[in-house]
């Protein structure tokens, strides 16, 4: 029987986002999509996350516009992005309206695998994405809705944490189940011993994602995939490995000729590698990618917080001076976690872990001051915590503040109506008022940009100097 391998390719979203701030432009897409489109991926990840964010802040580009033009220039191949659940791609809990409308725009611009994720793994956080996407479609065609489980390490974190967490999973309607190892903490046995018992509890496809920080990523996808895994995330090989993903042709090329041959073209993946080792060039000259970002670094694991909240405490010590209260911050950051119900170290938990940390160990007195962030993780502003706070613990951060124990987006007048009003002097479509909705001013700067550059007020066209403007 075969069990051939299925590929996500992440060059166009979570590569870049890892090696160069995501700062890949639809200009470096444009000349390899139509390659990319011949070679059958599973999918391609290039819409969501830090992307959206990163078109409208630093590129001046239109997301929406580069999802269209990914789906005209990528007709055969099926798009993927990925989705913060009830946060959608920005900061905050949105009301379930925005999300609704945000999910079925996204499928009918282009989108066709929505994964869907929470920091807190709080599934009810999940639920309004999840029945969204089921309820979206573009021409008849419903998207394939995956969620994926934010895996961490920690005494709470078990197989069983999540296997359980995997049957909640299946039970709120996901076609598919990832494992997102943002920070790099699995091993190869680990995945195996992981991946094995999901795939006995649950009855659906298991994609993973794990990330080469420190040095694992291909290892952790071969006793993946032997243990069952239906699908793998990997990056094409110039902008993998570092922080990004195992390689996609020495994953083609690890598989070929076995049961789990990805059946992949590696002549043509190697064409697209040509391309792509143009685009790594550039980037390296004009100090995008780090070279730093390139080297394994396995100190993840030594100290199990994720490599960038490792770089964050650091710079916060070092503007206190006091970078030799290192370990002391290292070691406070699992009792802080604890306290805080062992949230899964990532955006945001990890920052609010880390920064309280750092005031428990630089005041000399834990607690003595509280950010308002750990005070909101505390009271139940971002969900439940995989362990139930201790009621005491909680008074004493958040006095008679009255704790949240519903799904946080419950509180949430619709705000559609109202989004919609606040920027109708800028929107030019119901997409404008979903990136309105999730970076506000930051949108409304790139509609004003758009808006001059139309009437030829952006100085690349006309007269600037003088004043003159073609009407
Ligand atoms: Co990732």
């Amino acid at each position: 029987m075969s069990k051939k391998v299925r590929v996500t390719e992440t060059v166009l979203r979570d590569a870049h986002q890892s090696l160069l701030a995501t700062r890949m432009t639809i200009d470096d897409m444009l000349p390899i999509l139509g390659k990319l489109n011949e070679v059958g991926f599973n999918s391609i990840e290039c819409w969501g996350g830090a992307t959206f964010d990163a078109c409208l802040r630093f590129l001046n580009e239109d997301p929406w516009e580069r999802l269209r033009t990914l789906r005209r220039e990528m007709p055969d191949t099926r798009l993927q992005m990925l989705f913060r659940g009830q946060n959608m791609l920005g900061y905050r809990h949105y009301a379930d309206d925005v999300l609704e409308e945000f999910v079925q725009k996204s499928v009918e611009n282009g989108i066709d695998v929505i994964r869907i994720f929470d920091a807190l793994n709080d599934i009810r956080n999940l639920q309004t994405a999840i029945n969204a996407a089921k309820k979206a479609s573009r021409d008849g065609k419903k998207p394939e809705v995956q969620v994926a489980m934010s895996f961490t390490t920690g005494e709470v974190f078990t197989t069983e944490y999540y296997v359980e967490y995997a049957k909640r999973i299946a039970k709120a309607g996901a076609d598919s189940i990832c494992i997102k190892d943002m920070a790099a903490l699995l091993t190869p046995y680990k995945t195996a011993e992981l991946v094995k018992a999901i795939k006995d509890a649950v009855d659906l496809p298991v994609n993973l994602h794990t990330h080469y920080t420190s040095g694992l990523a291909s290892m952790c996808l071969i006793k993946g995939v032997e243990a069952g895994a239906d699908i793998i995330d990997t990056a094409m090989s110039p902008l993998a490995l570092g922080t990004s993903h195992a390689p996609t042709e020495s994953m083609v090329a690890a598989f070929q000729g076995t049961e789990y041959d990805t059946g992949l073209d590696l002549v043509l993946l190697n064409e697209i590698r040509g391309y792509f080792m143009e685009l790594r060039k550039k980037y390296i000259e004009s100090g995008l990618i780090d070279q730093k970002m390139l080297a394994a670094d396995a100190g993840a694991l030594i100290y199990q917080v994720p490599g960038g909240m490792l770089s964050n405490l650091l710079s916060q010590l070092k503007q206190a001076g006091k970078e030799d209260l290192l370990n002391d911050v290292l070691a406070e950051v699992p009792r802080v976690r604890a306290d805080a119900g062992f949230p899964p170290l990532v955006t945001p938990s990890s920052q609010i872990v880390g920064t309280q940390a750092v005031f428990n160990v630089l005041t000399g007195e834990r607690y003595k001051t509280v950010t308002k962030e750990f005070k909101g993780i505390v009271r139940g502003e971002y969900g439940q915590t995989p362990v139930p706070i201790d009621p005491e613990f909680r008074k004493k951060i958040i006095g008679d503040a009255e704790p949240i124990d519903c799904r946080p987006a419950d509180l949430l007048e619709p705000e559609l109506e109202k989004l919609r009003k606040e920027c109708a002097e800028w929107a030019e479509s119901e997409e404008d008022v979903l990136s309105y909705a999730q970076f506000g001013q930051v949108a409304v700067k790139f509609f004003e940009k758009r808006r001059d550059a139309k009437f030829g007020l952006d100085g690349k066209h006309g007269d600037a100097a003088n004043g003159v403007h073609p009407v």
